[in-house]
């Protein structure tokens, strides 16, 4: 291996030009039945679920949902998300093929949903189980020059999924045309050895099936800076097995980091003497990672803990169609409110996903399962378990271990096994899966069942324990932990509804209420849960423990828990954001603890309660100032302090009484506050006792105009950007009108097309792909997608029982 100098910039600067020997081409267009009569022309990424209508009747379970402790069967009619993915479904498209001399062709399906079989001019060329799973098919002895068709049909079985899963072609599909001998991006690993800020080593390995050193076959790496020049490069002749290891050192590197996302784009390059055969691009991101009882979770050789959350597949309203706009808001969102991790809760992530957290600064927990050999669900996972699993794992770890922002494996999630030998075996095993193809990265799975799992062995097994809920066990379980630290792999399941408030404000476990909605004081969790000050304080104050993943970052589809009975509901709430994407006031308490570069200071609940005056309606303030005071119409009601004598060293149980307690040291509140309307103001005062932020809200009357918020204004003409509108109702002054329920209608006009529509509301049955939709809790949100020319939109938002309309403009830019 020779590290080739800057004087070598000249040979190098022409990989752009070496690239076109392989090609890739995204499958878009296909025709889509349900029945293989009926076809109708569609995009992929494609759900055909998502349209609805919304029924109880879709995956109707009556079960009993052991992990949540339920012994009873009962009806749940909106587990999966009540809308119709269950059954069949057909895709067709051709593939036109030039000269295929010298050419080998594959077909790369990120996931399809579910059971995808693939035909290439009806020859069967593959099939796989899980839905989640990468997988590509070598089509090249089916394919003929000229026209070919591809089809595929798909089957969603019956109560398969704990959650929405979605259907169809969900993901994007390839087809990527490649020499006979080529560099395959999965048998490539590459990977930061060491790296300081001063340097750092990279190590290739790739291995070349059909060719060898002796016939002059060679792979050259090369670090480009963002221009496309050549910054360092290696290369190395082939071994006798096609492998090559390449060792790049690497001066002044900009090392990669949720703050400092810096991504390095390589180029790869195959040779035959001296002629270029194959090459491609991938990007690298430079930082280490490593765990210890030490100094726990250490990221570029800085101990930190992650400030994750769990998030689920689907996009709200745009359900499981896969979409990279949808993803950098949510992402945009979380990074704002200070998160630094995600975990792929409960399976495997696609590449789109994982690009837009290596690009923003996001590290990944990526999962794999939800059950093993145990079903959580009669059709669930555990029928392709002990055939699919391995392959399953390989692939998870093959697609993903290049990306800098996957920092852990996760073998799976309260699996049921977790008491017994078998599941101790079956842990080790996974785990050595991981470990075989990737050795740079530990391995976890969130563990329930705290006592059985430590009992058995299985939790000693792991790299990492990752416990879900049961912080009171912490304590217990880290003297039996060879590691000495532990992981928060799912926490809080905290409930609560965007923007209702319920009176008396109580600290309680969450049970069914008639309106099917859940407090927004924060103030609910479930019987295996807790609030978020729980898992501060065992972040805060316990040193083993090296992180949480908050259950979940966005509401979804599926699992309305507590109101799994009701009807009808269908879909979260625990979620930090809602299903639209708006933030519950939940967002700013964790803001107020994780963002650490910017000031947060929130007041609840609104100001607008026509009917309630001088009745009792406390009043918090999420803030990371230390103190503030509180005034109605100017009256001072006092001047509150956050409680830091409150500690979390003992075991965290969760008991009304000692949430409320604990919320004084992160929240202020004011519990006795009489309402009257007018202007509820906040002053916030710094650790000096200095005056420093002031929020106000002020009591809404009538609704005078319609307000928009796009969160873009300007698209790219690629036919899938977005941007995301949020509707409200303002009074003549300008004061949101937080309770409206006005029916909202939308056009969209111009160089664009309405996508979707959702207002957050879980009980709502209004589907998200029609342009109409009523306000929950003042506020709904329309998509509008670009289409692929340039031009200019203009979104129409109508309130016809206000008479008010109002238009907002977007552009349509380049790509
Ligand atoms: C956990 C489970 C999640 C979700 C959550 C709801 O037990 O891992 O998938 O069901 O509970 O609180």
């Amino acid at each position: 291996m020779k590290p080739i100098t800057l004087c070598g910039l000249l040979l190098l600067s022409s990989i752009s030009l070496q690239a076109q020997t392989r090609h890739e081409q995204s499958l878009n267009t296909w025709q889509f039945s349900r029945d293989s009569l009926h076809w109708q022309t569609v995009s992929v990424p494609h759900d055909w679920a998502i349209s609805g209508p919304f029924d109880k009747k879709w995956d109707l379970q009556v079960v009993a949902i052991v992990q949540n402790g339920e012994k009873e069967k009962t009806e749940k009619s909106g587990r999966s998300g009540a809308l119709p993915w269950i059954g069949e479904g057909y895709y067709a498209t051709s593939l036109n093929v030039g000269d295929m001399s010298g050419q080998r062709y594959t077909l790369e399906f990120d996931g399809a949903m579910a059971e995808p079989t693939v035909y290439v001019n009806g020859h069967k060329a593959g099939f796989w189980a899980y839905g989640y799973s990468p997988f590509r098919l070598d089509i090249t002895p089916f394919l003929h020059p000229g026209s070919n068709t591809l089809a595929v049909s798909l089957r969603n079985q019956p109560e398969s999924s704990r959650w929405y899963p979605g259907a169809g072609l969900y993901r994007p599909v390839k087809l990527v045309t490649m020499p006979v001998v080529s560099i395959d991006p999965w048998a490539t690993f590459l990977r930061t050895e060491k790296a300081d800020s001063a340097s750092a080593t990279l190590a290739f390995d790739t291995q070349v099936k059909g060719a060898t050193g002796q016939e002059g076959w060679a792979v050259e790496v090369s670090l480009l800076n963002p221009k496309g020049w050549v910054e360092q490069a290696a290369h190395a002749s082939l071994d006798q097995e096609g492998r090559v290891h390449i060792s790049l050192p690497v001066a002044n590197p900009r090392l990669w980091s949720p703050e400092t996302p810096h991504l390095y784009r390589v180029a790869v390059t195959l040779y035959q003497n001296g002629s270029v055969v194959d090459a491609f691009h991938m990007n690298t991101g430079i930082r280490t990672i490593a765990y210890s009882k030490e100094r726990g979770f250490e990221l570029n050789g800085q101990a930190r803990k992650f400030k994750g959350v769990c998030l689920h597949h689907d996009l709200g309203p745009l359900g499981a169609a896969l979409n990279k706009a949808a993803l950098i808001r949510q992402v945009k969102a979380l990074k704002d409110m200070g998160a630094d991790a995600i975990r792929t809760s409960h399976n495997l992530p696609s590449q789109m996903q994982m690009e837009v957290y290596d690009s923003l600064g996001m590290m990944v927990m990526a999962e794999s399962f939800d059950m093993w050999r145990y079903p959580k669900c009669k059709n669930g996972y555990a029928q392709y378990f002990d055939e699919w699993s391995e392959r399953d794992l390989t692939h998870l770890v093959l697609s993903n271990r290049n990306h800098p922002s996957l920092v852990m494996y996760s073998i799976g999630n309260e699996i049921p096994e977790q008491g017994s030998r078998e599941g101790r075996d079956i842990a080790g095993r996974l785990q050595d899966i991981c470990h075989r193809y990737d050795s740079t990265r530990p391995v976890t799975q969130g563990m329930d069942r705290v006592d059985a799992a430590l009992k058995s062995g299985f939790a000693q097994v792991m790299d990492i324990a990752g416990f879900n809920y049961r912080v009171h066990k912490y304590d217990g379980a880290i003297s039996q932990l060879p590691k000495g630290f532990l992981l928060g792999s799912e926490t809080a399941s905290t409930v609560s509804s965007r923007g209702v408030y319920k009176f008396p404000v109580r600290f309680k476990v969450a049970s069914e209420e008639a309106d099917g909605q859940v407090n927004g004081y924060d103030t609910e969790w479930c019987s295996w849960s807790n609030l978020p000050e729980v898992d501060f304080m065992a972040m805060e104050d316990k040193s083993y423990t090296i992180g949480q993943f908050v259950w979940t970052g966005y509401d979804y589809l599926g699992e309305p828990t507590p109101y799994d009975n009701y009807w009808p509901s269908r879909s979260s709430y625990f979620g930090i954001l809602d299903l639209a994407g708006l933030p519950k006031d939940r967002y700013y308490l964790y803001r107020s603890v994780w963002n650490t570069q910017e000031h947060t200071l929130h007041l609840l609940p609104h100001w607008t309660w026509p009917g309630r005056e001088r009745q009792v309606t406390p009043v918090f303030v999420y803030t990371d100032y230390p103190e503030a005071e509180l005034f109605v119409n100017g009256k001072s009601q006092g001047r509150r302090q956050k409680d830091k004598t409150l500690r979390g060293d003992g075991p965290l149980v969760s008991t009304p009484e000692l949430a409320a307690e604990r919320a004084k040291r992160y929240r202020l509140m004011w519990n006795d506050v009489k309402y009257e309307p007018g202007e509820l103001r906040v002053v916030a005062y710094d650790a000096s006792g200095r005056p420093a932020a002031e929020q106000t809200v002020r009591t809404a009357g009538r609704a005078a105009a319609i307000k928009l918020k796009a969160d873009r204004s300007t698209l790219h003409a690629d036919g899938a950007d977005l941007s995301y509108i949020t509707v409200s109702l303002v009074d003549k002054n300008g004061t949101e009108l937080p309770t409206a329920t006005d029916y909202i209608e939308v056009e969209v006009r111009g160089a664009g097309t309405f996508k979707a529509i959702c207002n957050g509301d879980a009980t709502s049955v209004e589907v998200f792909t029609e342009p109409h939709m009523h306000l929950f809790s003042g506020k709904l949100v329309v998509t509008v997608q670009a289409g692929n020319a340039i031009g200019d939109i203009d979104v129409v938002v109508k309130d016809k029982k206000a008479k008010l309309q109002n238009t907002i403009k977007l552009k349509v830019a380049g790509k």
